[in-house]
């Protein structure tokens, strides 16, 4: 019997190599465009051929380097450049313009990658994901990006961007985040950008100089997953962010100088993760809170905020320095009121 099984699955395999033996022979032929291949070799001699890119080599199949993908079909385009934490220098070549089918482009991680981001890019019309994040880019926030009609993840974080933020962005309607956080963007954050008419993109504006009130058009967004406006000098009311109407669980409104009534405000049963520090925000801590059963982080220091801290859910759970630094709250984890 067992003599009979392996026999069996012997000429099994055999069959099988046999079988798939004629595809072995079909990679041998080049699957690379040519064409990509050129434009590739163009953008490794603008960076000085790094040694990070030396796997691509002109004599090889140009769909088994390094940091990019062809299409998986014919006519096997590139469909992907990623180049992440290599030894690259230099600007980002117009060439990156003439690679057609590309879907994703990620330039990360690279500090000696200068200069502005190149006009060339908006050739790109399949791209869904630019990511240009960890580099040395600086110059503006092109208001050119929004021509990339088909973007679903813009990622400019961690640069030296400065300017202000296009309103422009807002035409682009297949977003579901723009990390713009981590530069030195300047001005207010645009009226339009509470117009997005496909998607709502989560924004994630942190660590810039941003000024001015948060427009109002923002409320009647429905943000999906965060908000990250800290660290800037962002003023005035933003309460309208909040509602019982909205879904978001993630808000870090921190280290800005928002000044509004936190009494009056209502909370959505969502919401998870509560950033406020370090703000002007006045009133008393309201009883929703209580309710809301999701909240794993909480911190209101340093604003302005009085009266007792409501008894009940997760708000005992949270050690005196999430309220601390106030003008006059208390009750437990705070010393009891007067
Ligand atoms: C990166 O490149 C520079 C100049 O081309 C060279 O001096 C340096 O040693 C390289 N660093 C690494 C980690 O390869
Ligand atoms: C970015 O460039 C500036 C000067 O152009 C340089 O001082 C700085 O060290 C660079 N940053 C990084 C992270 O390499
Ligand atoms: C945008 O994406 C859609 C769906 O993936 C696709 O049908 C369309 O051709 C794309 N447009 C461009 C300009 O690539
Ligand atoms: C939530 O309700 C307010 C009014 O109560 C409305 O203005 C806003 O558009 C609503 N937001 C959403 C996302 O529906
Ligand atoms: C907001 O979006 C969530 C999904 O992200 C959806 O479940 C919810 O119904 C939306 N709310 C409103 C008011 O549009
Ligand atoms: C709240 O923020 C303050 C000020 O930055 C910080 O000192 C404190 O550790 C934070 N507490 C919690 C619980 O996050």
């Amino acid at each position: 019997m067992k003599k009979i099984s392996s026999l069996f699955i012997f000429s099994i395999s055999l069959l099988l190599f046999f079988l798939l033996s004629p595809c072995l022979c079909a990679t041998k032929k080049e699957k690379c465009n040519p064409q990509d291949k050129k434009v590739l070799l163009r953008i490794k001699a603008a960076f000085n051929n790094p040694y990070h890119l030396a796997s691509w080599n002109p004599d090889m199949e140009c769909c088994d380097w390094y940091a990019m993908k062809c299409d998986f079909k014919p006519p096997y385009r590139v469909i992907e450049l990623t180049i992440f934490s290599g030894n690259i220098s230099g600007q980002i070549p117009d060439a990156v313009g003439d690679l057609p089918y590309l879907q994703t482009l990620v330039f990360r991680k690279l500090t000696d990658l200068t200069g502005q981001i190149p006009r060339a890019i908006t050739k790109l019309t399949h791209l869904k994901m630019l990511r240009l994040s960890w580099t040395n880019l600086s110059g503006p926030v092109p208001a050119f990006l929004s021509e990339l009609k088909n973007l679903t993840f813009l990622d400019l974080a961690f640069n030296d961007l400065t300017g202000s933020i296009p309103p422009e962005l807002s035409q682009l309607q297949n977003l579901d985040a723009i990390h713009l956080d981590r530069n030195k963007l300047t001005g207010t954050i645009p009226e339009s950008l509470g117009n997005f008419k496909g998607k709502t993109p989560d924004l994630y504006l942190s660590h810039n100089q941003l000024s001015g009130p948060v427009p109002r058009s923002l409320g009647n967004l429905n943000f999906s997953f965060q908000l990250d406006f800290s660290r800037n000098k962002l003023e005035g009311d933003v309460s309208f962010l909040f509602g019982k109407n909205k879904t978001l669980p993630i808000v870090d409104l921190s280290r800005n100088m928002f000044e509004f009534d936190l009494s009056k405000v209502e909370f959505n049963d969502n919401l998870q993760y509560l950033d406020l520090k370090h703000n002007k925000i006045y009133g008393s801590l309201p009883q929703g809170l209580v309710q809301l059963s999701n909240l794993q982080f909480l911190n209101v220091s340093y604003n302005g905020l009085c009266g007792q801290i409501p008894t009940g859910g997760k708000l005992q759970t949270f050690d005196s320095t999430a309220y601390f630094h106030n003008r006059c709250l208390c009750g437990a984890p705070l010393p009891s009121c007067k």
